[in-house]
């Protein structure tokens, strides 16, 4: 049954119909329907647009459609137009008259805006929960590896010494501005639509402000024309979606490079990859390259819905309709991701010994040596020079500055004593860097305080 039917004598054509329909991917949102749908008759009956007792028979007939949805014992039409339809057509079939007056005061273009904030709510407070999940496990890494060694990069060539703890500590930031970033779209998002009717509101005396609180808004939306159609919150919502991927994704490619046969940093545990079905030697990091992947998928809903927004005329068009199955792929995507990227880096084993020889090998320790000139006299750019050649020195005898003797470092400059060996070992290389936000241990040690009061907070 269509509620739309009065003012039509033909039939719809059957293409038409099924174009149209919005059954099979709005019906995702059937609990915020009948949420709203509750919400809008109680207060229908508080106002007295309705009696107070056909208020309360729509109440208690969609608390038991709400039930029997959830058991099972009552399935969703795939054949309904959409999850409005649904609901409505089976509490009129159940209750009689008083559910063809749910309807009153409101239109399926504030109804629709109604379930999917509502929605979209609860979803970007659900990713936020994965993210804290996953910021934990960043966290407990960190604490057990302040002192593993490895090399830091710029251009993926060995710059710097840092721990593990302070690389993963830049994930940490990351994913926190993430969840920061959600609490702002929740915050910017959570008015009420409902009232705004198709788009000019309605002549019944309906209290907006009541069914927003009762749905736990902050308030009603203050533009019904607006509240209609904005669908803002679902592109900065998209945009926070894009972010984490970005961030996992970044993530991802670090944990490929890391467990090649080249690097061998770490190992991804069994239950994290796949082997080859010829090649009987591989294990794959499916899931870090998989992450890195369906990033561009998130991305894509994002253009998906700013491209449908960006020449829309106000109010209502059923373009909108698109911005469902744009946002429930992202949501899907970005939560499967999140949840199997903690799992993978939970169980990782760091193969700590190889991190740190890697970071010996690389002259990472090469700006130590120079700021080692510099504090016995040498002017920087002298200092640099000097290491610069003593670096070449070492490529062409396969050693590190380390393996040098102390007059084969003089031979390079006076400057240098015995002391040097200390100032360039990994340990003080990394120890001495203790400027807020370095890897130094006491800076990590406040980088790891920090750390727990977002995750507190
Ligand atoms: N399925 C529609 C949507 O998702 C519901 C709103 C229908 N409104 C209308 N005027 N046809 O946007």
């Amino acid at each position: 049954m269509k509620l739309w039917g009065g003012r039509f004598t033909g039939q719809t054509n059957e293409l038409v119909a099924k174009y149209n329909s919005s059954i099979s991917f709005d019906s995702r949102f059937w609990r915020e329907d009948i949420k709203g749908s509750m919400a809008h008759a109680l207060m229908l009956g508080n106002q007295g647009i309705i009696s107070r007792e056909d208020a309360e028979k729509i109440h208690k007939g969609l608390t038991d459609i709400y039930s029997d949805l959830e058991s099972g014992k009552l399935t969703i039409d795939p054949e309904a137009e959409d999850i409005h339809s649904f609901v409505e057509s089976v509490l009129t079939e159940r209750i009689g008259d008083a559910g063809k007056k749910l309807h009153t005061g409101r239109s399926r273009n504030d109804q629709v805006a109604l379930d999917m904030r509502l929605y979209a709510k609860a979803s970007a407070k659900e990713v936020s929960k994965n993210l804290k999940k996953l910021l934990n496990t960043i966290l407990k890494i960190m604490k057990e590896n302040k002192e593993t060694y490895m090399p830091g990069f710029t251009h993926l060539q060995k710059a710097q010494p840092v721990t593990l703890a302070h690389h993963l500590g830049a994930y940490f930031e990351m994913f926190a501005r993430d969840c920061g970033r959600l609490k702002d779209a929740v915050a910017r998002m959570n008015y009420s639509p409902l009232g705004s009717g198709a788009l000019a509101g309605t002549t019944y005396p309906l209290d907006r402000e009541m069914t927003a609180h009762m749905l736990d808004f902050s308030g009603p939306t203050e533009n019904s024309m607006d509240g209609v159609s904005d669908r803002d919150y679902l592109i900065e919502l998209l945009s926070d979606f894009s972010l984490i991927m970005m961030h996992l994704s970044r993530f991802s490619e670090e944990i490929i490079i890391w467990n090649t046969n080249e690097y061998r940093f770490i190992e991804i545990d069994d239950s994290y990859s796949t082997g080859s079905s010829i090649m009987p030697q591989k294990k794959n990091p499916d899931i870090a390259e998989l992450v890195r992947g369906k990033t561009g998928r998130v991305y894509g809903s994002l253009m998906t819905l700013l491209t449908v927004l960006k020449g829309l005329p106000l109010a209502y068009n059923k373009d909108l309709q698109e911005d469902k199955e744009a946002f429930f792929d992202a949501l899907d995507t970005v939560t499967d991701s999140i949840i199997l990227f903690e799992g993978m880096l939970a169980t990782i084993r760091f193969n700590k010994d190889v991190m740190a020889q890697s970071a010996k090998n690389g002259f990472t320790n090469a700006t130590d040596a120079a700021d080692y000139l510099v504090t016995h006299g040498v002017p920087f750019r002298d200092a640099h020079g000097i290491i610069g050649r003593l670096v070449l020195y070492c490529i062409d005898k396969k050693c590190a500055l380390d393996d040098l003797t102390v007059d084969e470092f003089k031979q390079f400059s006076p400057a240098f004593e015995e002391d040097i060996y200390d100032a360039i070992s990994l340990k003080t290389c990394v120890e001495k860097r203790n400027t807020i936000g370095a890897p130094g241990t006491q800076a990590v040690e406040r980088m790891i305080q920090h750390c727990e009061e977002v995750i507190n907070s």
